[in-house]
């Protein structure tokens, strides 16, 4: 065993002991190699495409539009309008694999057997490219019980050819009835999110009563955004992971006593987008409420 791998376990441990002093599973869950062997085709697929250092370098582009100017939706919905309009949607330029998108990671985070789904009410925020939905459809799932919002434009007309309803725009703006999901996934966007806490409280509002919370993400999730945005409209610190899962809970807990914890899963995940494929870090964080 490696330095790296002796101090990632001991990290893990640190995060696994807070989970348990919540009365939370954890579980680490090696994507990679649960990726590559659960879906080896689409796995192919991807390496197909392998050039993640242009991916990266497209990292720090980002970063300078975020310090450059005011990011508002519309700089979000641009960015991603460019990765999602120039294909089908089974062929867009931005896909991603994660531990979700194959049953038994399903079943594992979210502590849902896939079966019970049916007639369940879902939403993904910030849906993308809809690789979930295309999945929950191949597992059982009616397009009609499914809903998708996203600020991008692209990503909304090309989900809705699955006959899903798919909206665009913020959460907090779309008008949702209350107390009406049964589970709604927060996927990996709130380093893009310019008002995490107004996200957050939505969510919890137009969530059932038992209903879960699946919340993605790349955490620590980086301040960039932050230098020149309203710091209230920020939940995460992007200081360590523990810290920024600790911020999440801590919200939940102090703004919307029903929602608590169940789980912590870690791992990792690829993404590919115009610039190549890229393999980064995922954690999820499930909560439900009561
Ligand atoms: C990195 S992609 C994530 C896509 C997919 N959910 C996944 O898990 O990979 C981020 C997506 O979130 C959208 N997005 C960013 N901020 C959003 C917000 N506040 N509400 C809805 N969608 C948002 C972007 O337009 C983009 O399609």
């Amino acid at each position: 065993m490696n330095l790296y791998n002796i101090f990632g376990n001991l990290y893990n441990y640190s995060i696994q002991k807070y989970a348990h002093n919540l009365g939370a599973n954890f579980l680490y869950l090696p994507a990679d190699i649960i990726i590559r062997k659960n879906l080896a085709d689409k796995y192919k697929d991807f390496k197909k495409n392998q050039s993640s250092l242009s991916f990266l370098k497209s990292r720090p582009q980002l970063q300078e539009l975020y310090r450059s100017s005011n990011v508002t939706n519309a700089t979000i919905s641009d960015i991603y309008n460019i990765e999602y309009n120039q294909n089908t949607l089974n062929n867009c330029n931005y896909k991603f694999l994660n531990a979700l998108l194959f049953e038994n990671g399903f079943n594992k985070i979210s502590g849902i057997n896939i079966e019970n789904l049916k007639g369940k009410k879902i939403l993904d925020v910030g849906a993308g490219s809809g690789e979930l939905e295309k999945f929950l459809i191949t597992q059982g799932c009616n397009p009609k019980d499914i809903t998708v919002t996203d600020v991008s434009e692209e990503s909304c007309k090309k989900i809705s050819t699955l006959e899903i309803s798919a909206l665009v725009g913020r959460l907090e703006n779309l008008n949702f009835e209350q107390n009406y999901f049964d589970l709604i996934f927060l996927s990996y966007f709130i380093d893009y999110d310019i008002d995490q806490v107004s996200t957050f409280k939505a969510t919890s509002k137009i969530l059932k009563s038992g209903g879960k919370i699946i919340f993605e993400g790349l955490l620590p999730c980086e301040p960039v955004l932050k230098i020149k945005q309203d710091k209230n409209k920020f939940i995460t610190k992007g200081k360590s992971l523990l810290g920024d899962i600790e911020c999440i809970v801590n919200f939940f807990k102090q703004n919307l006593n029903n929602i608590f914890l169940e789980g912590i899963y870690l791992g990792s995940r690829f993404i590919h987008n115009k610039n190549g494929i890229v393999k980064l870090d995922s954690c999820f964080l499930v909560f439900v409420k009561r």
